[in-house]
């Protein structure tokens, strides 16, 4: 009797459960690809079973995991009067670009960092007369791109005496590094990591200039390193290696990204193609950034 009873009370609950969603969905494209730096718009519509709603609205957005993930952005709206007023707006990069009286809870987020690379889950609550609610549970992929940057571009030596380049840059998709310098020092080592790569090039023996370039399907950039060695008066010899970093050029390449957004919901396919757009060369930006800017001196013995 007892089991019976439980059964019953969780079968009518499943049937609620089911009922209270029943007229509720969320559309969402499973993902969304933003560059490093710049903003992106997080799409997000719903549909509601109730005919008119113009009481307490709340929009939420949580990143990692739906239902229980840290809340990124909140907002309340009290009535469709109402400006749906920010609560919460994480480091303040975050705004809400629908109307969510229109059913619509799109998300800027804005200057793009690597770790913003993950899943977004909307949500919506309406309280008042009706209390009801619903969250997206697929979430949207945050999937980041950029151009290549020279982070750090360097000469040391090493336990052996040698001198050894190295150029450290990034970028996604991941660039390829070249070395280009004085003949006979090709000596190349690789590793890299995430979204980082760096190249050695060992043994440097030939003053002169040392170039690294950094290219993806993005674009390009570029590091340069002068060295120099030479020997001073006064029976020792003085060892000056002057690094200069500078003229790291940026070739930003015309992007052609192709953002197919496949929508959860099946009526709607969004499919943003920019390749069809006549390409241009876009503007040679010219970043004099000294990277970095050593001077060191060795003073070693004969
Ligand atoms: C969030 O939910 C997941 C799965 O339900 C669970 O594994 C996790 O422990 C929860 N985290 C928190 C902070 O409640
Ligand atoms: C939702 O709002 C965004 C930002 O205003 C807009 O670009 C988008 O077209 C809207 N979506 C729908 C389905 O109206
Ligand atoms: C993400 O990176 C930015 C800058 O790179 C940093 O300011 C911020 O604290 C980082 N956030 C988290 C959650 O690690
Ligand atoms: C550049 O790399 C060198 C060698 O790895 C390191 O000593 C230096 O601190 C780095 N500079 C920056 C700005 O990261
Ligand atoms: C390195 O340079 C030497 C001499 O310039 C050349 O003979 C050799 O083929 C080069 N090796 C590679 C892998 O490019």
């Amino acid at each position: 009797m007892g089991d019976a009873g439980l059964f019953l009370t969780c079968l009518l609950c499943l049937v609620k459960k089911g009922i209270s969603s029943k007229g509720w969905s969320m559309h969402v494209p499973s993902e969304v690809t933003g560059e490093v730096g710049k903003t992106i718009t997080l799409p997000c519509t719903f549909t509601h079973p109730h005919n008119t709603f113009d009481k307490t609205l709340t929009a939420i957005w949580r990143v990692k995991e739906p239902y229980n993930g840290t809340v990124v952005f909140k907002c309340v709206t009290h009535s469709s009067s109402d400006l749906c007023k920010t609560t919460v707006s994480m480091k303040n990069r975050y705004k809400l670009l629908g109307n969510p009286r229109q059913n619509n809870l799109s998300l800027q987020i804005d200057s793009l960092a690597w770790n913003d690379s993950n899943r977004y889950f909307c949500r919506v609550e309406f309280s008042g007369d009706v209390h009801d609610k619903y969250e997206s549970r697929m979430g949207i992929r945050l999937h980041l791109i950029a151009p290549p940057r020279i982070v750090n571009i360097s000469v040391q030596t090493g336990e052996d005496h040698a001198f050894r380049a190295t150029c450290t840059a990034e970028g996604e998709p991941l660039p390829t590094l070249t070395w280009a310098g004085p003949q006979s020092s090709n000596i190349t080592s690789v590793s890299s990591a995430a979204h980082r790569i760096t190249k050695e090039l060992q043994r440097l023996v030939h003053d002169g200039k040392y170039t690294c370039t950094a290219m993806n399907s993005l674009g390009t950039a570029e590091g340069t390193v002068y060295f120099y060695k030479f020997k001073a008066g006064g029976g020792s010899w003085l060892l000056v290696l002057l690094l200069v970093a500078l003229g790291i050029k940026l070739l930003a390449l015309v992007v052609i990204l192709g953002v197919g957004a496949c929508w959860k919901g099946d009526n709607f396919m969004v499919a943003n193609s920019l390749s069809r757009q006549p390409t241009q060369e876009s503007p040679y930006e010219n970043l004099t950034r000294r990277i970095n800017s050593i001077s060191q001196s060795l003073q070693e013995r004969i």
